[in-house]
């Protein structure tokens, strides 16, 4: 492609879409125009981008006649009507919901990971599940070391991850209660504020939600490794931005806390923060607005012969989600794949 692409944001008014127009400007994306797309209910609003303003726009069928690449944060079913629109009138689609992540002719991509997996698109690129994508990150290096064997992973998710209105929702919330008023909750079944909820998305036939099954299956696609057993267990917790994630992992070879600190250390995308007695890790509170994935609490777990304990935190909505639709994008430039076989 000769000229920069013309790109669509769908879903631009919502937390991740406001987030990846951010990321568009900053990073200085190569786009000769960017749309912003929406429902009729935030058409005409406008949205500051670089020195000007867009227009929302409301998503119809038209919407992708002369656009070359759609980054959709809508939801599933936006996602499942429209991404194939978008790709029959010749755009990429790189989409950030759960709809064809488990696809098997859509590639699923964290760019420090499996890039690689961009080449054979077909169309729709997807972007991983946001706990998924910190964590592999962190993965990869240490699978290349020493074969990873197993993990178990306990999630802190910001409920941010839930949508603007859950943002919102934790906001109202703690004013309410300052106040002793009731709360009445709607994103959630139950109060976020002062909380934690071990329920994220539904609750599956296996007794595990949907997001827990996420971690499970989006993880093996991601490394391309099928013999990784991962077991989860995913909570929601009254944080703004920002997911936390406890991490076990069981390795074939050994791998000691201070090796898997050197090899971090040297990874894409990572911070190592691991200076306990100087109160170092990584928390939410500074992770919020970074685009790097933060490890720390880097330990030998002691009940088994090669297992590491460890603590990551990522910005949900930055790493989690915009940045690295934006970052598969940015490859989708750099290596000319923007073309629909
Ligand atoms: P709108 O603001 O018009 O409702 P979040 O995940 O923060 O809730 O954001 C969801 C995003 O998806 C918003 O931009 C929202 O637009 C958009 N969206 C929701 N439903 C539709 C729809 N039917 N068509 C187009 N965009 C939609």
């Amino acid at each position: 492609m000769s000229k920069n692409p013309v790109v669509a944001v769908v879903g631009a008014t919502g937390a991740v879409g406001r987030e990846m127009l951010k990321i568009l400007e900053q990073r200085n994306f190569p786009a000769s125009e960017v749309l912003a797309l929406a429902s009729s209910r935030s058409a005409g609003t406008r949205i500051s981008f670089r020195e000007g303003e867009l227009k929302v726009q409301e998503l119809g069928e038209d919407s992708f006649k002369g656009v070359d690449l759609a980054i959709f944060s809508a939801g599933g079913s936006i996602s499942e009507k429209y991404a194939p629109v978008a790709v029959k009138s010749g755009c990429v689609v790189v989409d950030n919901s759960n709809a064809w992540r488990m696809d098997e002719n859509v590639p699923l991509v964290v760019p420090e990971v499996n890039p690689e997996a961009l080449e054979k698109h077909k169309g729709i690129i997807a972007n991983p599940n946001c706990s998924t994508i910190q964590m592999v990150v962190v993965l990869k290096p240490l699978h290349d070391a020493g074969t990873i064997k197993r993990v178990i992973v306990s999630t802190y998710q910001a409920v941010s991850g839930s949508g603007q209105k859950a943002v919102e929702e934790l906001e109202s919330q703690v004013k309410a209660l300052f106040s002793m008023q009731e709360v009445e909750p709607k994103v959630y079944p139950y109060q976020i504020a002062f909380n934690c909820l071990p329920h994220i998305d539904v609750f599956l036939e296996n007794d595990y939600t949907k997001e827990e099954m996420k971690m499970v299956n989006e993880t093996k696609k991601i490394m391309g490794d099928e013999n990784i057993r991962v077991t989860a267990t995913t909570v929601r917790v009254p944080v703004f931005y920002g997911h936390s994630e406890s991490v076990n992992v069981e390795t074939q070879k050994k791998i000691t806390p201070r090796e898997a600190r050197a090899i971090l250390s040297q990874a894409p995308g990572i911070k190592v923060l691991d200076n306990p007695l100087e109160k170092v890790y990584p928390m939410p509170l500074f992770a919020a607005g970074e685009d790097e994935t933060f490890v720390g609490r880097i330990r030998e777990d002691e009940t088994i012969a090669n297992g590491l304990n460890m603590w990551i935190v990522a910005d949900n909505i930055r790493k989690g989600a915009a940045l690295n639709a934006v970052q598969i994008s940015e490859l989708l430039v750099e290596r000319n794949l923007l073309r629909v076989t």
